[in-house]
């Protein structure tokens, strides 16, 4: 119990630091945080190490018995950045003070990354005081994550001896529902690019030069809406040339998470679905890959009306892949493809942003069947679901790339967590229960 109650307090302080990549005036605060997880990391009695990047730095804590050869080594990884968060976007209260309100903690970064990478550590460090866990274990959180994982790889690389490892686990994902251990298999990819089109020099009087001077934003909102067609398939020429097929045993197993549209459609809280036809929303998410308007500027955005013709006008977009969808090949095509359509009378500039190639590991093979007891063992029984995620996160592609490994992605978020949005939540008696599970897996693994 006490060690339950100081796991607690750790974790609200864990919350406490702002940790926004995003946001280039946090650089002291990324160091901070880091400091602040070697520091827990010793105190459970683990070596630990901070290794800076040219962004944040990267935290490497170690539990090893030397000199027992045969021993596993299971890598686990989560990151300690965090999404933007201001009142403005709905928050209840200060989203860096948390809250405990019908036993779910509330708090930017509470389930993702903090409150599943924290009960990791929880569980290391209760198997640690029972004379430690049956594997041997390295720890990598870093500090960029949400911004695109940019400077991961090379500490990856650079640290590849030490990093050696059979497996690596990772909880940044989704469970099917509450109650409903889930292991999964596959995670979409990502590129991200930003458009801006300008068209006069400067902002116009709209009443002294509109009807003869071209609008950006017009021809912005023609192109973006030229991404699909009526089916809300991908129109860009070339895009599902290399996307794989679902077998039929994976939406037999996307049909038995038990999660009906009806669902999908109350937690986004959005009065109908849409997209792909041919798909349930479930598929949707996790089988295809989509192409998002993620903003949209231009002109004026003040109180009361101007009439102003605008000089430029921007988009963000990102592409969800599969698959065997490659984020460099899709941003050449979507770039030739919006260069193609845009007319001459503006001029197009497009910058691209980062990229993550998309997973799939199948369950069956590896250290899946031992992850698969292991859930089993931590959920009392329950029968683990098997689910294709449809965020990302890069560094999954790299560890496969460059230590050779596959991971296990055993999520403790839920759907309804509002993983970044407002009011992020993480049932606190999830941190005993991560603790639980990663106990349960590192036996498993070492038996495998
Ligand atoms: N935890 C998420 C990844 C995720 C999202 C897994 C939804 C399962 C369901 C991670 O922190 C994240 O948000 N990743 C970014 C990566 C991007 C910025 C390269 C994402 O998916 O947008
Ligand atoms: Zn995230």
């Amino acid at each position: 119990m006490a060690l339950a109650q100081r796991a607690k307090s750790d974790y609200f302080d864990f919350l406490r630091f702002p940790t926004v990549s995003a946001d280039p005036s946090k650089g002291q605060v990324m160091r901070d945080c880091a400091s602040w997880l070697k520091k827990k990391f010793r105190e459970m009695g683990l070596e630990a190490e901070i290794v800076p990047t040219s962004g944040a730095p990267v935290v490497l804590a170690f539990w090893r018995k030397r000199g027992k050869g045969q021993r596993k080594t299971v890598l686990i990884y989560g990151h300690y950045d965090v999404q933007p968060a201001e009142m403005g976007d709905g928050w209840t209260a200060d989203p860096f003070e948390p809250r405990v309100i019908n036993g779910m903690v509330v708090a930017r970064g509470s389930t993702d990354n903090k409150g599943q990478i924290f009960a990791h550590m929880m569980g290391v460090a209760e198997a640690i005081q029972r004379g430690g866990p049956e594997t041997d274990v390295v720890f990598v959180v870093e500090g960029e994550e949400e911004v695109g994982s940019d400077n991961l790889e090379a500490v990856l690389r650079k640290r590849k001896k030490d990093l050696a490892c059979d497996v690596a686990v990772i909880s940044d994902t989704n469970m099917a529902g509450p109650n409903k251990p889930t292991l999964t298999y596959g995670l979409r990819g990502i590129t991200a690019l930003q458009v801006e089109l300008t068209g006069p020099s400067h902002d116009l009087h709209s009443g002294v030069y509109g009807g003869a001077v071209v609008n950006p934003i017009t021809v912005l909102t023609r192109l973006l809406a030229g991404l699909h067609d009526e089916k809300g398939k991908v129109a860009i020429p070339g895009f599902y040339k290399k996307v794989r097929n679902a077998a039929r045993w994976e939406r037999m197993a996307a049909k038995a998470l038990g999660v009906p549209d009806a669902e999908v459609r109350r937690q986004a809280g959005s009065p109908a679905l849409g997209g792909e036809s041919g798909f349930s929303a479930i598929e949707r998410i996790g089988m295809r890959p989509t192409a998002e308007i993620n903003g949209i500027t231009g002109g004026y955005q003040g109180p009361g009306p101007k009439t102003v013709l605008p000089s430029k006008a921007w988009a963000k977009l990102t592409f969800r892949l599969v698959p065997h969808q490659n984020p460099k090949e899709i941003a050449d095509l979507v770039e030739k493809d919006l260069r193609k359509r845009c007319p001459k009378t503006v001029k197009i500039k497009i910058t691209r942003q980062h990229g993550g190639f998309p997973y799939f590991c199948d369950p069956k093979k590896g250290y899946g069947p031992a992850a698969v007891r292991a859930l089993g063992e931590a959920w009392g029984g329950k029968k683990v679901h098997f689910l294709l995620e449809g965020g990302t996160i890069p560094i999954v592609s790299v560890i496969r790339n460059v230590l050779g490994v596959e991971t296990l992605l055993v999520g403790l978020s839920q759907p309804d967590c509002r993983a970044h949005g407002p009011d992020e939540t993480f049932p606190l008696r999830y941190l005993e229960q991560g603790a639980k599970m990663n106990q349960a897996l590192l036996r498993q693994i070492a038996k495998a």
